[in-house]
């Protein structure tokens, strides 16, 4: 496809057809001719600017938290939980966390992305063995749960790549969840922003004053989404090609 098309959904009808824009022409598309879900992946940008009179409404949100929620894990641990700001004081707040990002502030629904801390994984923990317990066939079986707690421990011990620690393999897991809520949202023709641009100490200690069950012991910053409507239009997406990113060995 010519790199000098973009795509884009008529956000008016999401779910119909595409339309494609060159220079003052434009096409109309069949869905077949570009399945949706390639079209999402064109749509999707680090949207710098929302706008702020649109809201997502709450089953498109739902639609996206479910995408997260439905993510694959290591183990099936699911080591995270997602933190959703809607208020305007709050978002506020989180903008000063977030050096100033106008996304922060202009989105509809802001994000914060959790991860469980190491803690969360010795073989005593509440945390692991409630999730084990899930995948053995009796769920009081403690001797179960210590043998398929006891597997990840091994794994966590002798599995992860050089370096890392559980942290990191915890904080990496929320990197699923966040990108399926961000094709999900552009498959529903709303813009996202992830941001790691965020003072770590500062997003803790607006956690913590506003939930007052929030432990920094227990839940980690991963990562930060916000969701909206683009007010401005996309840049064109700057990507190596797919030959400089892949090597086939056949
Ligand atoms: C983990 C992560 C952190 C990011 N942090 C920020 C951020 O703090 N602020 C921002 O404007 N964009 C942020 N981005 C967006 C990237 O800059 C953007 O995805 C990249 O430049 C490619 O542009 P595109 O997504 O529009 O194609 C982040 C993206 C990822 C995946």
């Amino acid at each position: 496809m010519d790199n000098l098309f973009w795509f884009m959904y008529d956000v008016s009808h999401p779910r119909n057809d595409a339309i494609i824009q060159s220079g003052t022409m434009e096409f109309k598309i069949l869905g077949d001719f570009m399945d949706k879900l390639s079209l999402a992946f064109e749509f999707r940008h680090a949207c710098k600017r929302f706008d702020e009179s649109k809201k997502i409404n709450h089953a498109d949100f739902e639609t996206i938290l479910e995408a997260g929620r439905l993510s694959p894990s290591s183990f099936g641990l699911e080591p995270w939980h997602f933190v959703v700001v809607d208020n305007a004081d709050i978002k506020a707040e989180l903008r000063a966390a977030c050096y100033d990002q106008e996304q922060v502030t202009s989105c509809s629904h802001f994000v914060i992305l959790l991860y469980r801390k190491a803690n969360n994984f010795t073989l005593q923990s509440p945390y692991l063995r409630q999730a084990v317990a899930r995948t053995v066939p009796d769920q009081n079986d403690e001797t179960a749960i210590d043998i398929a707690s006891q597997d990840f421990l091994n794994y966590i011990t002798h599995g992860l790549g050089e370096g890392l620690s559980t942290n990191h393999w915890s904080e990496m897991q929320g990197y699923i969840p966040a990108a399926n809520m961000m094709t999900t949202a552009a498959y529903h023709g709303i813009d996202s922003c992830a941001l790691g641009g965020f003072q770590y100490p500062k997003v803790l200690s607006i956690l913590e004053k506003h939930i007052p069950s929030f432990s920094s012991e227990v839940f980690g910053v991963g990562l930060c989404l916000a969701f909206g409507y683009r007010i401005d239009e996309q840049p064109p997406h700057i990507r190596w090609s797919l030959q400089d990113v892949t090597t086939y060995l056949s």
